[in-house]
C-alpha cells in the first residue's frame, strides 16, 4: 500500500506540514510513505528576489515528482500553499501534464486529500483545498478531509489551522509563524485518517 505526498512549499511551511503528514501515514503498518515535491516554475533570479532560495535548500532534497508517479499510489495526499485563495501556479502546472493519467483514468478510484498554507487566517485556506478537489474529482479521486474525530480543529483558545477540509498552518505576512503543536498534529491526524481509509479499499 503506498502514499504519496506531493506537495510545493516556497518557504518551509508546507513542507513542515509535510513531514507531519508523512509522521502519521507512517503510523499505519504496512504502508510505505514517499514525500515528493512538485517542480519549480519560477526562475532562479525571481525566487532570490522572493527571499525563497535559502528556505527551498532545507526541502530540496525531496525527490521531484514525475506525474506518472502518482499511478502507483493507492493514495496521493496534496499540499500547496495558498495563491490568491487558490492552489499555486507550481502544483497547477503539474495537473496541467496529467491529461494523458486523465484520459486514461489512471487516478480513478484512488483517494485524494489536500492540506494548505496562508498567510493569514482567512486568506482562502478552505476555498485552496475546496477548488483543489475540483481538480481531484475530474481524476475521479475520492476526497478525504480532516474529520472532527480530530477535535484539535474544535480550539478557539489559540489562533489555528486546520477544518473539516483538511490541515493549514498559518504562516504570518512575513512566514514568520511556522506550524504549531495543534496544526502538526492535524496534519499527522489527516496523513494516519488517509492512510487507513486507503487500507480499507485496497483489501
Ligand atoms: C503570489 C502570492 C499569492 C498569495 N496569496 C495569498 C492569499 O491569497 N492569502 C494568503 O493568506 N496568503 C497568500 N500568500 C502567502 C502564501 O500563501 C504563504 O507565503 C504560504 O502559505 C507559505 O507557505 P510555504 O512556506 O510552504 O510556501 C500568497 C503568496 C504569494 C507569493
Amino acid at each position: 500500500m503506498k502514499v504519496l505526498i506531493v506537495y510545493y512549499s516556497m518557504y518551509g511551511h508546507i513542507h513542515r506540514l509535510a513531514e507531519a503528514v508523512a509522521e502519521g501515514a507512517k503510523g499505519v503498518t504496512g504502508a510505505q510513505v514517499e514525500m515528493r515535491r512538485v517542480p519549480e516554475t519560477l526562475p532562479e533570479e525571481v525566487l532570490m528576489k522572493m527571499g525563497a532560495l535559502e528556505p527551498q535548500k532545507t526541502f530540496a532534497h525531496i525527490p521531484v515528482c514525475n506525474v506518472d508517479e502518482l499511478t502507483s499510489a493507492d493514495a496521493i495526499i496534496f499540499g500547496t500553499p495558498t495563491r490568491f485563495g487558490n492552489m499555486c501556479g507550481q502544483m497547477r502546472q503539474f495537473f496541467d501534464a496529467t491529461g494523458e493519467l486523465w484520459a486514461k483514468g489512471a487516478l480513478v478510484g484512488k483517494v485524494g486529500s489536500v492540506f494548505t498554507s496562508s498567510a493569514t487566517q482567512h486568506g482562502g485556506q478552505e476555498s485552496t483545498i475546496l477548488s483543489f478537489h475540483i481538480t481531484l474529482l475530474h481524476h475521479g479521486m475520492i476526497i478525504v478531509g480532516l474529520p472532527y474525530s480530530f477535535q484539535g480543529q474544535m480550539r478557539i483558545d489559540e489562533m489555528t489551522g486546520g477544518s473539516p477540509y483538511g490541515a493549514s498552518t498559518i504562516a504570518g505576512g512575513k512566514g514568520e509563524r511556522m506550524p504549531s503543536k495543534n496544526e502538526l498534529s492535524a496534519a499527522r491526524f489527516q496523513g494516519k485518517h488517509v492512510t487507513t481509509i486507503a487500507f480499507k479499499l485496497t483489501k
